[in-house]
């Protein structure tokens, strides 16, 4: 043994075993087999390649860049008449991808700082007497500090006196949106996305010398496609709300932009969809405009502004064919993944079929006691190893004891 062992060694290092195969004239099995092949084949063509269009690639992460405007003009009505236009409704003004619209407002004008009676809204404030409102304190959710006093709000209320912005913000909402002509304005969003991994870029708007073309259309998903300007009743609508309900108290909506393309289409079939959603029922805040008086007093023009956010969101899944990828693999634009993938996913189920054809055959088969002798050849010189002389040994029992 000392002497063979280097040469076993080296011999054993250069050797090549290669597998030796049974082959079965069985035809269940064998017809089992085929089909089984079948059913990979077709998963393969069918719902790989033809249905999830397993050899395109994707790109889940478009940049994109959103630009807005609001257009359309109201009048409002109420103690002071005035004319609302874009620069007046539209926050914030240079249109961004969130983008709100002015419905109704609370305006409280020419506060200045001073001493008056805190809102009987605000629960802190109400008291009974001046030992109720320590000199001071903040008012919690208020709008100032208390002065000490309990003072009369109105002929039914009692509350505290506080140093802060005065009058203190009226907090009676109209009944009816302030700018109801606000259904009839129009959001114009123009949106340019690039997806790197396929080196194409598209913008949603038509490409057109017209000027006169986006102040006129008007979007409809099969004739003007091209033409992002919504109505904003319309979006409203889409999100499924009415536009006075939303109005009145403000809301969210979401606006989102799925460019689900085949770029393997002419670019011009890429055409983003648009999908509408309700994001929240109420939405406000509060903004003010400053100015000094006559006496270089500093006062203020308070306005709580209720309106309709629109969040916009871009979202696309391009996919290309692998087979033009493959050529522009040279330019560097495409990758083979996709399809490696698919294919050794394929491979390795055609593996499966053989693994489950042979369960059958050596478990499940009337004659799998024969198959099982014939693929596992029990080796002669098993003298080696102990347990296997046991076995035979066991045979050689059984063989005694059953003849
Ligand atoms: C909006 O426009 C439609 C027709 O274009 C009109 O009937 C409706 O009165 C307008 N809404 C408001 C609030 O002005």
């Amino acid at each position: 043994m000392a002497g063979a062992g280097p040469g076993l060694a080296l011999g054993g290092l250069l050797d090549y075993k290669t597998a030796k195969f049974a082959l079965t004239r069985n035809r269940r099995v064998g017809l089992l087999h085929r089909l089984l092949q079948l059913g990979v084949l077709g998963y393969l063509l069918g719902w790989v390649l033809l249905v999830r269009k397993g050899y395109q690639d994707t790109d889940r992460a478009p940049r994109a860049a959103v630009v807005t405007k609001l257009k359309g003009a109201a009048a409002v009505a109420g103690t002071s008449r005035r004319l609302w236009d874009a620069a007046d409704y539209a926050r914030p003004p240079q249109g961004e991808d969130v983008i709100f619209l002015v419905t109704n407002f609370i305006a409280t004008a020419q506060q200045a700082q001073g001493t008056c009676p805190e809102s009987a809204a605000v629960l802190d404030a109400v008291c009974t007497e001046d030992a109720d409102c320590p000199m001071g304190n903040p008012v919690a959710r208020g709008n100032g500090i208390k002065t000490g006093k309990c003072v009369m709000f109105n002929t039914t209320h009692s509350t505290c006196e506080i140093y802060g912005w005065c009058p203190v913000e009226n907090s009676t909402l109209p009944r009816k949106p302030l700018l109801a002509e606000a259904e009839n304005f129009t959001l114009f969003i123009k949106n340019t996305v690039h997806f790197t991994k396929f080196n194409f870029s598209k913008c949603n708007t038509l490409q057109t010398n017209d000027p006169t073309y986006f102040k006129t259309c008007l979007y409809d998903s099969f004739f003007s496609p091209s033409c992002p300007v919504f109505r904003v009743r319309d979006m409203v609508e889409a999100a499924g709300e009415t536009f006075g309900d939303l109005a009145l108290l403000g809301g969210s909506i979401g606006v989102r932009i799925e460019w689900d393309c085949d770029l393997d289409q002419p670019a011009a079939r890429c055409q983003p969809q648009y999908s509408f959603s309700l994001q929240d029922r109420s939405y406000n805040f509060r903004t003010a405009s400053y100015y000094w008086d006559s006496q270089r007093q500093l006062h203020r023009n308070l306005l709580k502004l209720y309106g309709i956010r629109f969040d916009i969101s871009v979202h696309g899944q391009p996919h290309g064919f692998l087979l033009a990828s493959l050529l522009l693999t040279l330019a560097g634009k495409f990758s083979i993944v996709p399809a490696a993938v698919s294919i050794g996913t394929g491979i390795a189920f055609f593996g499966a079929a053989t693994v489950l054809c042979d369960l059958v055959l050596l478990y499940l088969d009337a004659k799998a006691e024969f198959y099982w002798k014939e693929k596992f050849e029990e080796m002669a010189m098993g003298l080696d190893f102990p347990w296997k002389t046991g076995m035979q040994c066991n045979k050689a029992l059984q063989k005694a004891g059953g003849g």
